[in-house]
């Protein structure tokens, strides 16, 4: 059995653009963990190089419960890599559990428990000065028990408030119109847009330009065009519409995203209020 400090090496779990993740199992404790390699021999002095020490860095000095903790980080010179030891999600990540739903796309109230705690990790990470930059749906672990688990911190970035950044990055999907237009972007305002990206695909089963060429999907993200969800609430259709603004400086907030009564549940709230609330009680008793 390969080892990699106190860690017996397991099977593959995942493959990203720049990693490998395999099962780790601690040979006292039994304890499992993710372990996230990394080549980095052919890396030194590149901005490949930069940005992974700053992933560590960044991922070192949270603690949340809507992000995996990083514990460890080990350094595997006989092989130039560094490993990544992570807390272990037993789970899938969104894009699974929507593929695997039957009605392309989860219930709002389904989707709004998924959503607020990811919103919960986003605000925690913007209020220590930190931008994810790569949020999207195969970013998110949810365990089964339902806890979502932020993973992947590899295009993170420390920044001041409006800090302003200049690398392109993102999936093509999930970037902001002022990331697509090669603009000079502050990483907290194009976090919010991939958010309402994600919130659409949570519940609709597809992205907001689904079918459309990069340079079509370019055109009209750049407009704030896209194609308004069938059936969704007006609560709903409101947070997306702030979350999809293409001015950043009216875009929403986190804290606007987290205080939007859809994010709060107060929107379902309100269904069982009044004659019908009073009717369920009866029911109920
Ligand atoms: N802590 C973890 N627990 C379980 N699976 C994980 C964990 N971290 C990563 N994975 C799996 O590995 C894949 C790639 O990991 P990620 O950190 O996103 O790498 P990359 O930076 O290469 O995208 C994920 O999509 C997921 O399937
Ligand atoms: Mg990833």
């Amino acid at each position: 059995m390969r080892c990699i400090g106190d860690y017996e090496i397991g099977e593959t779990i995942g493959e990203g653009a720049f990693s490998k993740v395999k099962v780790g199992v601690h040979r006292v404790t039994g304890r499992r963990v993710a372990l996230k390699f990394i080549n980095t021999n052919m890396m030194e002095q590149t901005v490949g190089y930069l940005q992974f020490r700053r992933e560590i860095e960044i991922h070192s000095r949270l603690r949340h419960r809507n992000i995996a903790q990083l514990i460890q980080v080990i350094e595997d010179e006989d092989r130039g890599r560094t490993c990544l030891v992570v807390e272990f999600i037993q789970g899938r990540d969104l894009l699974d559990v929507i593929s695997d739903s039957q009605k392309g796309g989860l219930s709002e109230s389904e989707a709004s428990v998924y959503f607020s705690q990811i919103v919960a990790a986003v605000q925690y990470l913007h209020g220590n000065g930190i931008a994810h930059r790569d949020i999207k749906l195969e970013n998110v672990m949810v365990t089964d028990t339902g806890v979502c688990k932020i993973i992947d911190f590899g295009f993170s970035r420390g920044t001041k408030d409006n800090d302003i950044m200049k690398t392109p990055c993102g999936s093509p999907v999930y970037v902001s119109p002022e990331i697509m237009k090669k603009k000079t972007y502050c990483g907290m305002q194009s976090d919010v847009w991939s958010l309402g990206v994600l919130l659409y695909s949570l519940v609709s089963g597809c992205v907001p330009w689904a079918g459309l060429d990069i340079i079509r999907k370019r055109e009209r993200a750049e407009r704030g065009d896209y194609i308004p969800l069938q059936d969704a609430s007006p609560s709903l259709q409101n947070l997306i519409m702030g979350c999809l603004c293409v001015e950043p400086e009216d875009r929403m907030t986190i804290m606007d995203v987290q205080s939007h009564e859809w994010t709060m549940r107060r929107h379902l709230k309100r269904r069982v209020s009044g004659p019908f609330r009073s009717m369920v009680r009866k029911i109920m008793r």
